[in-house]
């Protein structure tokens, strides 16, 4: 039996007070709506249907790459309406999976036994038990324990209020039989609404077993409504990516002060310090240490790199054994082979620099390359900009450029060159000598310090 999934968006999300849809918030910067179409996709690739309403184009818009079909439910009457919008193109013989836009942590293993309970010959119906189930559908099962109806919290009786067992809205139907059930709904209940929840009751009049299931943490059946909701989710996640990630080797100072925001590759024996955030899609090797408040974006970073605190690595590369920092940024299309240092206060952006060289101290390297080991002394600038157009600066093997040097692009220094320091370099350098650029030191004979003017 094939599997259709059919998530509802289309709640306005009102208590976010925001321009934007509700399910275009985003957890660990993806949106909640993709959280639970990448869950969603691992079980049932191109056959996963999105009611949305409020703000379409906007959703559809920033979420043009999902692989979905999106069905417009341009009134918000009620859960089974919802559903009931999504049907037209789905095969009566699929087993038909609902779930929410709104509550993204859902696990695929949840979802696995849901799809079980379903196909048992009856509707499987995911439920949780809430110490403070207020606002939620009860479940009323009669005295053999079988589940009988679900009544929503406005429509419940004071001795149903007392029902700690709760729905949590996803479930498994068989097509055909949804389709004839939510064709029977009405709306004359406390909200006026068509319920998606009142097919629990036709299903059981009809014969059919409704088999519940219990999700394995209460996270996973959460549903976001304001944004005290989605930050608390937000740490609830991360938390848990700490924990897997520590599963799998990784060493976390302190797991609560941990962001990924991303997709993360990593090996084993790297230690993270406090307050690292990984974002995009980041690849670390084995045995990296990062030191805390760093941040890296879209980078890798190879076996045995040490990156001390305060880093801000952004779409870059660094090779092996490298050492960066501290307060090391490395801005778009930075490579570092291996060996490299970098220290203290050295930008570096679109250069590539070569295995073994060294950046030590208060430099700004940009559109350049730098051979291997190279040494670039403190305060060493590539003047790469003429205001209109960016130049290029090549440094050649076994280079050492002294202190305070400004390297005016486009330029070239040789080879084993040598710059003395404080040379603004505006002609390539020969390889292999030295080249200076600098006033003469004189001393001046019979200069006197002024004096203060004592006052009379
Ligand atoms: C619903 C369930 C309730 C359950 C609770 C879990 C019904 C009648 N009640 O209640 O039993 O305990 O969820 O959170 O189903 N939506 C649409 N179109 C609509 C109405 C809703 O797409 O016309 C979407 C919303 O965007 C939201 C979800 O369905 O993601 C649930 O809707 P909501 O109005 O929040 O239902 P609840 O009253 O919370
Ligand atoms: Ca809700």
């Amino acid at each position: 039996m094939a599997l259709s999934i059919i998530i509802l968006a289309a709640g306005q999300g009102t208590r976010m007070r925001s321009s934007i849809p509700k399910v275009l918030h985003k957890l660990a910067e993806k949106s909640l709506l993709e959280h639970v179409v990448q869950t969603a996709s691992e079980l049932a690739k191109d056959r996963i249907h999105v009611v949305y309403g409020h703000g379409g184009d906007q959703l559809k818009e920033e979420l043009s790459d999902l692989k979905v079909n999106w069905v417009l439910q341009a009134e918000q009457l009620g859960t089974g309406h919802a559903v009931a919008q999504a049907m037209g193109p789905i095969p009566p013989e699929d087993l038909v999976l609902i779930l929410y836009g709104d509550v993204p942590l859902i696990s695929r293993d949840t979802l696995e036994s849901l799809i079980k309970a379903g196909i048992k010959g009856g509707l499987g119906l995911l439920t949780v038990k809430m110490e403070n189930p207020t606002g939620y559908g009860r479940i009323i099962r009669d005295a053999g324990g079988e589940v009988q109806r679900i009544v929503e919290q406005k429509d419940a009786s004071d001795l149903e209020l007392l029902v700690s067992e709760v729905n949590t809205g996803m479930m498994t139907v068989d097509c055909d039989k949804l389709a004839a059930w939510l064709n029977r709904l009405e709306n004359n209940n406390a909200q006026g609404e068509f319920y998606l929840t009142d097919i629990i009751e036709m299903a059981v009049s009809d014969g059919n077993p409704v088999n519940t299931v219990m999700p394995a943490s209460e996270i996973e059946v959460m549903g976001i409504n304001d944004r005290v909701q989605l930050s608390e989710m937000e740490r609830n996640y991360q938390l848990m990516q700490a924990h897997y990630l520590m599963q799998q080797g990784v060493t976390l100072k302190d797991p609560m002060r941990f962001d990924l925001r991303g997709d993360l590759t990593i090996g084993t024996d790297v230690t993270i310090d406090v307050n690292v955030i990984l974002e995009g899609k980041v690849k670390i090797g084995n045995k990296v240490n990062i030191g805390a408040n760093t941040t890296i974006s879209n980078s890798s970073i190879d076996d045995d790199v040490t990156i001390l605190q305060n880093c801000v690595i952004d779409n870059s590369q660094v090779g092996k054994a490298s050492r960066i920092g501290p307060f090391t940024r490395l801005r778009p299309e930075t490579v570092l082979k291996d060996h490299v240092h970098v220290g203290n206060f050295v930008e570096i952006k679109k250069t590539t620099v070569d295995t073994g060289s060294k950046i030590s101290h208060l430099s700004y390297i940009g559109d350049a390359e730098v051979g291997k080991d190279v040494n670039i002394g403190a305060g060493t600038i590539t003047c790469n900009y003429d205001g209109a157009n960016k130049f290029k600066t090549v440094i050649g093997d076994r280079a050492f450029i002294g202190s305070d040097t400004q390297l005016v692009a486009p330029v070239k220094v040789g080879e084993g060159a040598t710059l003395g320091a404080g040379t603004t370099l505006t002609h390539d350098a020969e390889p292999e000598s030295l080249t200076i650029s600098r006033s003469k030191q004189v001393k001046v004979n019979g200069w006197q310090r002024p004096t203060k003017k004592v006052k009379t």
